[in-house]
This record gives structure tokens, C-alpha cells and sequence, in this order.
């Protein structure tokens, strides 16, 4: 061939292979993507049935959500990002390795709620029970290695029939792993569980080592050992609910802290807590928009009687104080001469502390105690600062208190607050008696503010008390002993009843109109913003746990 046209020849011979090759390339590339997605597609088909329909179905006839329904319930749309969809686990005796547990039975990933960041993972109760294996509490504790780095709250919902049985000690290994972090992440990012299901033994050691704990009636119990248990080892018979559910966790033991009668108002109840704690201990929670009580249905001068034998309720006098009245109170149903839980003031989030004269006029016991040192501790390891409503009789005087250790747990309160750095405020609405007075943020745990109204009283017991001890010979030796225990009342009354002993010491700092109050509870939160309070160096103190 000439040259001059072999030269073009050759040029489209190579041209025309090179297109032909590539398109054959493409074409097979194309068809190989599509292969493989159809593939991917089918696993994804395979690992979201979970248990399968006829699992599914018996949940959902007892009210319960599916695992991933529930995720999707408590974060923003389109924001839940799933990791780890393909774990499987690896567990071969029993004839674990003929069966396929989807996603090694729990949910894992991020998304928000409310625009906050959240890890989440959600326990699927229709793949073996929720059981934890080895590769279930590995998907577990990745998202909690993911929510300590990413210093962001954990939400763990619950739903789990504890160890994985088959699993051995690798299951039990899973559990330690879980503590280890849920002890590691305590105080540094909020750890908020949610119990959705029948919960056992190691299902409920990690929730009792998270900050806050939600149930909801009917549909959650927690229990180390179940009645089945309890039947063969000590021959009682109790039902699952009056066991652990619900209620008795709420009213009874106190170890969950909020209550609900559906998932769907337990999932609001956490979106609202989100909206009130930061996102981890080196920030503060986010600001709101400032709004006005509503002074009209929570009005100060109404809510407190002017006997001041007469109780009121202080979450009134709290939602008084509060920004749009709102207050998301904490365990609710336990211990309730104590209240405890969040509002904000002037957009901020405040911790809030208050004696319920309605519940034993409020005095101070084994539970409340308890109840109040761990909210304390809570709002200080996340910037939060406290507001303290005082009006109690004291500790709670008997033998059965005594019995159950009211020194010990008296003392945790005293801890709480003397150690706690946040911003302390305290008003002195009515009584403020003996260790109550000085355990309810008094200036010598190093409250920042205290303030009193008019009606306060100060004294290291009520006026009854005191005449009735100080004067007990006098009374005795005396001609009509009433008139002269009255006269003797009257006088103390008269000389400690009041706030005006403990201002002229200056352990109050300014006594207040009732009226006056939100007003100078902003203004001492807003002063105290940059507070730096310096501790001694050391490890960790030794608190009366
Ligand atoms: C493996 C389990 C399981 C477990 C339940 N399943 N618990 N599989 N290990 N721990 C399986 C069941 O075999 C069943 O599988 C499915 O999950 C549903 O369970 P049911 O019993 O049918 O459901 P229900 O009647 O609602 O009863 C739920 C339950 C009960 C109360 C949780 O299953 C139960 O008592 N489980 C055992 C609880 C327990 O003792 N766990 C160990 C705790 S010790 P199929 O295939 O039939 O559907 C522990 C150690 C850690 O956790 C301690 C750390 C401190």
C-alpha cells in the first residue's frame, strides 16, 4: 500500500479498535454497575426486614415501633445517616452460624434533632430478641466512640433481652465494653437512654449509667433478673409490670426520669430535653428567644397563701419565673417533695432545685436527696446554672430514714452543691431550718447570691420545736405551762422568724420583694456569666455515692 494512504488506513484501523474496545468497556462497566446495584439494593432489602413480617407484626400488635421507625420518629426528616447496615455476627455454636440476624439486631448512626447533632442507635427487638452479641455491642460502642469524638449526645433506645445466650462470655464482654464508655462519656457529652421494650440484665446496667432515662407505660420494664428468675430462685410470683415497669421505675425506685404513655409523647419529651442541654461539657445549651412569663396564670402574689402554714404548689412559682412558663420538670413522679428540671430565663437554660411544701412540706430524705445531688451534678458538668426555691422544715426526722441511710444520703446534697462551679442562686421563699437551711445552696456551700423574701424564716428549727426544748424546765415549773410555751413560741418567733438575723450576718445578701424576684434572678444570672471558681487540684474527691 502507498504510503499516503497507509498512513490514514492505519490511522482509522487504531481509531476504530480504540472505540470499539472502549464502548465494549463501557458497556460492560455499565452493565456491572448495574449488576452490582441490584445486588447492593438486595442486601439492603435483606438487612431493613429485620426479624421479618411475623416479628414485626407481634411487636406492633403490644403499641411498639420497629426499631428504625423509632429513629426516624425522633430525628429530623431525611437527617438519619445509618452506619454499619452489613455487621453480621460470628457467633457459630448453637447453630448461630446457619442463621442471619439482620444488622446483628440494632440500628446505628447520626442525625439531628432540632438541628442538634445526635448519635443514636436503636436495639431491633424482632432479630433475636434484641439479645447483645459480640458484633451488636461492637456497632454500639463504634457509635459511642463516634458520639465522645464527635462531643455530641448519645441516644440509645433500648428494646434488648440483655446477654445474647448463645454468645457466652463475648456477650458479657460487650456489656463491660458498653460501661467502660457510657463511665467514660459520663459528664463530657449527654447520654440519654430510652427504654422501649422488656429490658434484662445488662440491658439496663447501661442506662443506669447515662444521665437521663425514659419509659413509657406498658410498653417498658427493666429488671436484672425477671420473674421467671425470681420464681425458681426465691418462689415469688410477680408479673413483668409490677416487677419493673413503667411506674414502679418512675414513682418507685427512681431509676428512669421521665414517664410517657406513648412512644410517640416519649420521643417529644426528648426533643424537648435536647433543646434545653448542650451538646457537650465545653459549651453552653443554645440560646432561645426571650419571652415573658405568663404572669396572668402564674401569678407570684397568688400562688403563695398568706398563711404560711399553708402549702402551694413551687412548680407554679417556678413557671412565674420562667421564660413563656415553660419547665420541663425531672423525675416527675419520684420524690416529690423535691422538684428538680429545666426552664430558661431570658433565652438561657436554668437548672432549677425547689422544696414541694405539698409533699411532706418539703423536708429533705433519703430520696429526695438523691434525686437533687445528681441534678445538681448533672447541671455543673454541663454549664448549667442553678437556681435553688427554698422552703423546708429540714431533713426528715425517723427511725426508718435513719435506717436507710439519711446521713449518707443527706451528705450528697451538701457534696453536690459545695463542689458544684456553675452559677449558684438561691431565694429563701418561707422556711429554711436547720441542715436544710445550710444543705439548700446556702452561702456556705458557696452560693453566689442568696436572697430572701420578707417571709422568710431562719432558724435551726421551727419556733415549736425550739421554746419546747430550750424552755423545758421553765414549761414544766410554770403555773399554766400552754400560756407560757405560747409566750415562749411567740418570742422566738418573734426574735428568728424572720430573714432579717441571717442579712445583718450578710448570709443574705438582699431581702426582696416576692414580686421583684424574676428581676434579680436575671440580673444575678447575667452578672455571674463569667463566674471562675478555682478547686483544689486533686484526682477526684470521694463523694457519699
Ligand atoms: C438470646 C434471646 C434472649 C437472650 C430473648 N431472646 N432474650 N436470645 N439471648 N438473652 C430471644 C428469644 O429466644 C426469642 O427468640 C426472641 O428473643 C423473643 O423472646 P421472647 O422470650 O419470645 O419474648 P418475650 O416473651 O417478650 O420475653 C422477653 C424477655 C425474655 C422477658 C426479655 O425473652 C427473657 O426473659 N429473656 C432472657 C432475659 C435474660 O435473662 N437475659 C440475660 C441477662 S444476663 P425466637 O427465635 O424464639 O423468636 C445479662 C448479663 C449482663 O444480661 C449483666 C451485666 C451486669
Amino acid at each position: 500500500m502507498h504510503p499516503e494512504v497507509r498512513k490514514p488506513a492505519m490511522i482509522f484501523c487504531f481509531t476504530y479498535l480504540f472505540f470499539y474496545v472502549n464502548t465494549q468497556g463501557f458497556k460492560n462497566f455499565i452493565m456491572g454497575l448495574k449488576e452490582k446495584s441490584t445486588d447492593l439494593r438486595r442486601r439492603m432489602r435483606n438487612a431493613l426486614k429485620g426479624g421479618g413480617d411475623k416479628a414485626i407484626q407481634k411487636q406492633k400488635a403490644i403499641g411498639k415501633l420497629t426499631a428504625r421507625e423509632r429513629i426516624i420518629t425522633l430525628l429530623d426528616t431525611n437527617t438519619f445517616h445509618e452506619y454499619d447496615l452489613f455487621v453480621e455476627h460470628a457467633a457459630k455454636d448453637f447453630d448461630m452460624d446457619k442463621k442471619y440476624l439482620p444488622g446483628d439486631g440494632v440500628i446505628t448512626g447520626t442525625g439531628t434533632i432540632s438541628g442538634h447533632p445526635v448519635c443514636v442507635y436503636a436495639q431491633d427487638f424482632t432479630v433475636a430478641g434484641g439479645s447483645l452479641g459480640w458484633m451488636h455491642a461492637k456497632k454500639i460502642t463504634k457509635i459511642m466512640d463516634h458520639a465522645l469524638k464527635l462531643k455530641v449526645p448519645l441516644i440509645g433506645i433500648n428494646d434488648s433481652g440483655g446477654a445474647r445466650i448463645q454468645e457466652g462470655v463475648n456477650s458479657l464482654a460487650g456489656y463491660g465494653e458498653i460501661f467502660y464508655r457510657n463511665t467514660l462519656a459520663s459528664g463530657v457529652i449527654p447520654q440519654i437512654s430510652v427504654i422501649l421494650g422488656p429490658c434484662a440484665g445488662g440491658a439496663v446496667y447501661s442506662p443506669a449509667l447515662t444521665d437521663f432515662v425514659f419509659v413509657v407505660e406498658n410498653i417498658s420494664k427493666m429488671f436484672i433478673t425477671g420473674p421467671e428468675v425470681i420464681k425458681t430462685v426465691l418462689g415469688e410470683e410477680i408479673s413483668m409490670e409490677a416487677l419493673g415497669g413503667a411506674r414502679v421505675h418512675c414513682e418507685k425506685t427512681g431509676n428512669a426520669h421521665f414517664f410517657a404513655k406513648s412512644e410517640e409523647e416519649c420521643f417529644n419529651q426528648i426533643k424537648s430535653l435536647v433543646s434545653y442541654i448542650p451538646w457537650n461539657n465545653n459549651r453552653k445549651a443554645a440560646k432561645y428567644p426571650k419571652k415573658k412569663p405568663k404572669t396572668k396564670k402564674y401569678n407570684i402574689e397568688s400562688i403563695i397563701p398568706s398563711d404560711a402554714r399553708e402549702p402551694y404548689d413551687v412548680c407554679d412559682v417556678i413557671r412565674s419565673l420562667t421564660d413563656d412558663s415553660d419547665f420541663m420538670e425531672v423525675q416527675e413522679l419520684f420524690a416529690k417533695n423535691i422538684v428538680i428540671g429545666f426552664g430558661r430565663m431570658e433565652g438561657d437554660t436554668v437548672g432549677f432545685v425547689a422544696n414541694q411544701p405539698m409533699v411532706l412540706a418539703g423536708v429533705l430524705d433519703v430520696d429526695s436527696s438523691d434525686k437533687a445531688a445528681r441534678f445538681i451534678r448533672y447541671c455543673d458538668a454541663f454549664n448549667i446554672p442553678l437556681v435553688t426555691l427554698v422552703d423546708l422544715p429540714g431533713y426528715l426526722p425517723g427511725v426508718d430514714q435513719e435506717h436507710a441511710g439519711v446521713i449518707r444520703h443527706g451528705a450528697k446534697i451538701l457534696y453536690a452543691y459545695s463542689e458544684a462551679t456553675v452559677p449558684k442562686i438561691t431565694l429563701i421563699m418561707r422556711k429554711a431550718y436547720g441542715g436544710g437551711y445550710i444543705a439548700m445552696c446556702s452561702h456556705h456551700l458557696r452560693a453566689d447570691f442568696v436572697f430572701a423574701w420578707p417571709t422568710a424564716e431562719i432558724a435551726v428549727m421551727g419556733p415549736e420545736g425550739a421554746a419546747n426544748i430550750i424552755f423545758r424546765k421553765e414549761i414544766m415549773a410554770a403555773e399554766d405551762p400552754d400560756k407560757f410555751r405560747k409566750q415562749k413560741v411567740d418570742e422566738y418567733k418573734e426574735k428568728f422568724a424572720n430573714p432579717y438575723v441571717a442579712a445583718a450576718y450578710g448570709y443574705i445578701d438582699a431581702v426582696i420583694e416576692p414580686t421583684e424576684t424574676r428581676k434579680m434572678l436575671i440580673r444575678a444570672l447575667g452578672i455571674s456569666q463569667e463566674k471562675e471558681v478555682y478547686l483544689p487540684k486533686k484526682k477526684h474527691g470521694i463523694p457519699p455515692f
